[in-house]
């Protein structure tokens, strides 16, 4: 049973894995070859979430407004007929319409005042659709004088004579266009009379213009305009010339075309990869909401990638951190709508979508390198009330053969639900349970929440009083520190911004660390969350509270569930910092644990902005337990590999609402392959950790827990690359082919690396799941069977306890025996899958280090290997070697795609007797006892 190897390394735990067997055994692989039917693709995408109708008037009524305005577009006050537009103007197709009446609601007479062209499109009027009353081309913008160029690019003035409808209009401005590197250009729209907030992330200086560029840049002088040019294709990949611009103190818009319909990015929301250009708003405004369709969610990434005809790409990032909408047009179009800051541009050339992607990552910093064990399997819910329970839970995970390597609690081991205390009742052991879970092999994680109870019952309370002297909170118009309500009551909100909270922080986490030696931190609520509106005594009413125009916040003000946009941080307004509450607090915290345990840290943080992934991870949220957020869940992941937060997980089996066992199974599956795999549950709910299902649901878990023990060297490889290299880890499957336009809105499979395919089910009663296979040639190495693929949709067996995980021809993959921690499974002997070609070649490397040392790369504190096969030899190359790797063993190699058996098969030149080879599945079995730190050469023939 040579071809079974990696089967084999599962059943040793203790399993039978007789579904796959039995598939090995009769070797009945049935694929159905799907062409790519419209119809075929309808079915596999998920529900859309159908738009209320939004008839603001009735049918009839409908008819008659339609009649009325038929062949009268844009009937004009006398005012304006005579003036700079004439009325033909006005007749634009509805999708090339830009809306100027961004704001509110308006009647034909105000929207003719304005200047702009009335046409009711449809009987329905929801709050993105084609606009009503809109700009014609003529319509005042600014107008470019003095372009001059630098050192760098362009700079030029920006000037306007009359004030649009928005109040505070900046009438002149500055432009600067640096040509930053070949595939980089940076544009910049600032007020240069006034200093405006600027977010504070320190971006890549250029001090010399960039030659051989892929772009040129073009300007309209009047109205304004920016295009951006791909050189090579002559395509336009931006025109802000499309509408008007505006640069108000509250309100600036910029609109571009855009060359194609696929985007993906724009987080945080609950959406499928590709985004709908059919008249969408996304809407950044960092909030504590479950996840549900078209809400602001926890974090804010206003950056997107556009797919080019032909497989090219390009990105763009606006860097400002304020209240804003993006809407999404068939033209296809997009306008930023910001309420603050100036419009700061990133445009990345790519000129593929994964290069768009580092270059993203260039701007914003690559990702920070996670500790090995946080690649384990981490356990959590809501509602493990004492250490012994906590205890417990670890236990019964050890007695049910469940891999466990990090066990978290909620929030209920805190002492009145107050940060860096553990409560006398159930938890007062809660020192001995960590030091016992250190002593399995296992690490601790708790949640903290940012709110500082402010009326601590017993007097005194640490952190708050402390917190008090140092200044460190957020302060509200009458200078005090802001209160608003959280868990454990009337909460004070730390200002992580000031450089003395990050100290006071760090003070705080070591005091609780001194006590309780946990492993990293678990920051949940930093939108940050709040109970009341804005504080207890509500907000003053100013123009921050209420900007002139309001993004499609949840709520409809900005204060909804958080604090008041006008109180006062050490940096700026609430009102500009809000969206990076979440990034200055995982800041905070990684620093804390760098100093507290000098080791590698850990943060999981709700809150995002861009840059977060330099210092933490991220889960999804309050994700429901139905399958719909299964699929969810898997854009969710690839985007936040766009954004440069490789680490990061859905709670699987989902967290608000029962789980049930098929759910749970397939949820366990598919999180296998999440970078972050935590379970984790609400209070309310039915225990879903694996050991409480049936015994066959318990095996299927098993199995996929294990399975992705195996791959974790090929994990932490690509996480490597992540942190050194700027790629993804997870990524969608048009990073790999973009040139294939079949696999574009792919986002029910994706990838690990380039390597790594994986095909979950995600519908309930399955017992087969079709998936795309790019052109090439594909193995799973569970079951030995083989796809060969012209780029083609294939069904393929799913019963409850089949994961389809497929190796790409001309990987190689590094592996690793299972165990029940990380820390164990870390000393077992490793696995080399070769995925050969129809050429016979493949290649892959391995990164290794302690695991969980400060900084070993940049050290240079590690080993890599990498290894290459072709013409029937594999030999590995020793790229880097420190002590970390001395003693690690490679105990089997396996071969894929070798067409005839082999007669000798030697290792290092000695004949290895006990190799297979089996002729139905074509897979070369190798046993050998070799060092991983030394050359070898493995050959057969
Ligand atoms: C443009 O340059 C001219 C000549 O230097 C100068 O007089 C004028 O003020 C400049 N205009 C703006 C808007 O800066
Ligand atoms: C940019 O857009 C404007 C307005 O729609 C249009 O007139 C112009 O031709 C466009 N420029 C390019 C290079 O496509
Ligand atoms: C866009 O949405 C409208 C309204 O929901 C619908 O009638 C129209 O068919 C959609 N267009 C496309 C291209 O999907
Ligand atoms: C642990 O397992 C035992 C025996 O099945 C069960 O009674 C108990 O509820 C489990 N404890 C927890 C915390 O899940
Ligand atoms: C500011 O907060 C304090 C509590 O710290 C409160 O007493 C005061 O009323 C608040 N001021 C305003 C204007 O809300």
């Amino acid at each position: 049973m040579a071809a079974m190897l990696l089967t084999k390394k599962l059943e040793q735990k203790g399993l039978s894995v007789t579904a796959l067997i039995s598939v090995i055994i009769t070797l009945i692989v049935v694929l159905y070859v799907f062409g790519v039917s419209e119809a075929l693709m309808a079915a596999m995408s998920p529900g859309a979430p159908s738009e209320a109708e939004n008839a603001c008037w009735g049918r009839s009524k409908c008819r008659e407004a339609e009649k009325k305005h038929d062949g009268k577009h844009g009937e004009l006050p006398e005012s304006f007929s005579s003036s700079s537009f004439h009325p033909t103007e006005c007749d634009i197709h509805p999708d090339n319409r830009f809306d100027c009446a961004p704001e509110k609601l308006v009647s034909q007479e105000e929207c003719q005042a304005r200047g702009c062209c009335y046409s009711p499109v449809s009987c329905k009027r929801p709050t993105v659709a084609q606009p009503w009353c809109f700009f014609p081309p003529s319509y005042p913008s600014y107008k470019m004088v003095n372009l001059t160029t630098t050192e760098t690019g362009y700079t030029a003035r920006l000037t306007r004579d009359r004030p649009t409808f928005m109040p505070d209009d900046i009438m002149n401005l500055q432009l600067d266009v640096v040509f930053e590197t070949e595939s980089r250009v940076h544009f910049m729209l600032k007020d240069p009379a006034n200093k405006r907030y600027e977010v504070p992330l320190e971006t890549p200086q250029t001090t010399n213009k960039a030659s051989s560029m892929l772009y040129s840049v073009q300007f309209s002088d009047d109205p304004f305009g920016l295009v951006i040019l791909r050189n090579s294709s002559k395509r336009v990949l931006l025109n802000t010339t499309v509408a008007p611009l505006f640069f108000a103190d509250q309100f600036l818009q910029i609109s571009t075309s855009v060359p194609s319909p696929f985007i993906s990015g724009l987080g945080e929301h609950l959406t499928s990869l590709i985004l709908d250009v059919n008249w969408t708003k996304v809407t950044l405004w960092n909030r504590d909401i479950l996840p549900v369709p078209s809400a602001n969610l926890y974090g804010s990434h206003p950056f997107y990638l556009a797919l080019e005809e032909g497989g090219l790409a390009h990105g763009v990032f606006l860097l400002n951190s304020n209240a804003m909408d993006v809407i999404l047009q068939p033209s296809p179009a997009l306008t930023w709508r910001t309420t603050g800051g100036i419009l700061d541009f990133f445009v990345f050339l790519g000129p593929d979508p994964k290069s768009v992607v580092r270059q993203y990552m260039d701007v914003i910093g690559y990702p920070f390198m996670p500790p090995y064990w946080a690649l384990g399997f981490h356990l959590c819910r809501w509602g493990y009330t004492s250490t012994a329970v906590t205890r417990e839970v670890v236990k019964n995970m050890t007695a049910a053969h469940f891999p466990l390597d990090v066990q978290w609690n909620d929030l209920d081991y805190a002492d009145a639900k107050r940060d860096f205390t553990f409560n006398q009742d159930g938890f007062s052991d809660m020192p001995q349970m960590v030091n016992d879970f250190h002593r399995q092999g296992r690490r601790y994680v708790m949640i903290v929440d940012p709110g500082i109870s402010s009326s601590s019952p017993s007097g005194s309370y640490k952190p708050y009083d402390e917190g008090l002297k140092r200044g460190v909170f957020i302060l509200n118009a009458t200078g005090q520190p802001l209160i608003g309500k959280v868990w454990p009551g009337p909460t004070a909100f730390p200002d992580f911004t000031n450089p003395e909270t990050q100290r006071w922080w760090q003070d705080m986490v070591k005091d609780f660390h001194d006590q309780v030696p946990f492993d990293g931190m678990w920051i949940d609520m930093n939108e940050p969350s709040n109970f009341v509106e804005g504080s207890l005594e509500d907000c003053p009413p100013n123009k921050l509270e209420n900007p002139p125009y309001v993004p499609g916040v949840l709520g409809g003000s900005l204060k909804s569930r958080t604090l008041c946009a006008s109180s006062k941080q050490y940096l700026s307004s609430h009102y500009n910092l809000h969206n990076l509450y979440g990034l200055t607090e995982a800041i905070a915290s990684h620093d804390a644990l760098v100093k507290v345990r000098g080791k590698r840290p850990f943060v999981i943080s709700r809150s995002t902005f861009a840059s977060h992934g330099r210092y933490a991870g991220h889960w999804t949220g309050d994700v429901l337990s139905n399958w719909e957020h299964l699929y969810y869940t898997i854009p969710a992941v690839l985007l936040f590999n766009f954004y440069g937060v490789p680490l990061v997980g859905a709670d699987v089996c989902g967290f608000v609402g029962n789980t049930s066992e098929e759910l749970c199974v397939r949820w366990t599956q598919l999180g296998a392959f999440y970078p972050f795999m935590r379970n984790h549950n609400d209070h309310k709910n039915m225990p879903q950790e694996p050991y409480v299902f049936s015994p066959k649901a318990q095996q299927a878990m098993r199995s996929a827990l294990f399975l992705r023990y195996l791959l974790l060297p090929y994990l932490y490889t690509l996480f490597h690359k992540a942190h050194s290299a700027g790629e993804t880890v997870a990524r969608p499957l048009y990073l790999e082919f973009p040139e294939d336009p079949n696999t574009w809105k792919v986002d029910r499979q994706f990838m690990w690396g380039s390597g790594l395919l994986i095909t979950p089910v995600l519908e309930a009663g399955k017992t087969e799941v079709s998936g795309y296979f790019p052109p090439g040639t594909w193995y799973n190495p569970l079951t030995g069977s083989t796809i060969h693929s012209k780029g083609q949709w294939i069904l393929l067996p799913a019963s409850l306890d089949t994961i389809n995980a497929h190796v790409r021809a001309g990987c190689i993959l590094p592996l690793q025996e299972p165990a029940f921690t990380t820390t164990e499974s870390r000393k077992n002997g490793m696995i080399l899958v070769v995925a050969l070609t129809e050429d016979g070649v493949a290649r892959g490397d391995l990164f290794w280090d302690d695991g969980e040392g400060l900084l070993t790369f940049e050290k240079g504190d590690y080993t890599q290997i990498a290894f290459l096969a072709g013409n029937g030899v594999l030999v590995n190359e020793i790229v880097r070697l420190n002590s970390q790797v001395d003693g690690l063993q490679l105990t089997d190699v396996m071969v894929f795609g070798i067409l005839s058996p082999p007669h000798e098969v030697l290792a290092n030149g000695v004949p290895v007797s006990d190799f297979s080879y089996r002729t139905d599945t074509k897979i070369l079995n190798i046993p050998v006892a070799l060092l991983m730190g030394e050359p070898f050469v493995i050959s057969w023939s």
